[in-house]
């Protein structure tokens, strides 16, 4: 391991033990957006990471979801989500992470972690040395068939009644072992690699949501693309993350939902007690 992901793993550790102390107290919920809430938790949490970041790497820009934006011209770059997962954590749902990774100016990946508080889980990974759970080498699933894949997606907090996705969260679901929406980008990306899931995707997500689970995501044999099938970018808002033997059959299955073929009608609640009975 090198020395930049030893120096980093007790930083992200760090940032999910200070989130524990918040989480199921009665914290104080702002709203930035319609359903986008901000605790104080998700600052204090930047707060800890930027300025351990700081102290161990001053030449490094920094880029946080709280509004962290520091040196950008540097040669290399942090992303941080300092509370990947905001909505669930402010609900009591256990579901939510630290996540940071380190880019170069030109936005490749060099290291990325991700920490589960919830459950100890700490997932780390650096370009071209494998990606580890708490340690131990992480892989996709072998999945090879849609039908027999179980998936992961997100919804967007903002401008929810534009995003398409729901057309493709219902075919998805109709064509797979089923999807499921637990309101964490990162730590969905990190099931990707840990072969939980065997795909996720979402659309209109941020660098500080993507950096490290994409990074892990590869690291672990898998493969992470925007819909179209192009190579994914730190700036492509869209990703695709799969074990890679899904990943063409998923992309077919876009191009047709984009086209708007294979939408079935859904039934009325008439004919769809019928059907039951
Ligand atoms: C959100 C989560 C969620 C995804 C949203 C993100 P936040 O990040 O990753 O799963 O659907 O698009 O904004 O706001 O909890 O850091
Ligand atoms: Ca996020
Ligand atoms: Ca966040």
């Amino acid at each position: 391991m090198s020395q930049d992901l030893q120096d980093l793993e007790p930083i992200a550790r760090d940032a999910g033990a200070l989130l524990m102390t918040y989480f199921n107290r009665q914290i104080k919920i702002e709203y930035k957006g319609d359903a986008d809430l901000v605790t104080a938790a998700d600052r204090a949490s930047e707060k800890l990471i930027v300025e351990r970041l700081q102290a161990r790497w001053p030449q490094h820009g920094i880029v946080g979801e709280e509004g962290t934006r520091t040196d950008l011209e540097a040669d290399y770059r942090w992303y941080v989500d300092p509370l990947d997962g905001t909505t669930n954590f402010a609900h009591g749902y256990p579901v939510f992470c630290v996540s940071i990774a380190l880019a170069r100016k030109d936005d490749q990946l060099e290291v990325g972690v991700l920490y589960d508080p919830t459950r100890d889980e700490l997932f780390a990974a650096e370009r071209g040395q494998g990606a580890t759970l708490n340690g131990k080498p992480l892989h996709v699933s072998k999945t090879a068939r849609l039908a027999e894949s179980i998936l992961g997606t997100g919804f967007p907090s903002h401008k929810r009644h534009q995003n398409p996705n729901i057309h493709f969260y219902q075919q998805l679901t109709l064509r797979s072992h089923g999807v499921r929406r637990a309101g964490s980008a990162a730590l969905d990306l990190a099931n990707v690699a840990a072969g939980r899931y065997d795909g996720f995707w979402e659309f209109n997500l941020n660098p500080w949501d993507t950096a490290a689970g994409v990074l892990i995501v590869q690291e672990a044999g898998g493969m992470v693309t925007r819909f179209d099938g192009t190579p994914f970018r730190l700036d492509s808002r869209e990703v695709l993350a799969t074990n890679d033997l899904i990943h063409e059959e998923v992309l077919t299955n876009f191009r047709e939902i984009f086209a708007g073929r294979g939408l079935e009608p859904l039934p009325s609640v008439a004919e769809y007690a019928k059907s039951r009975s």
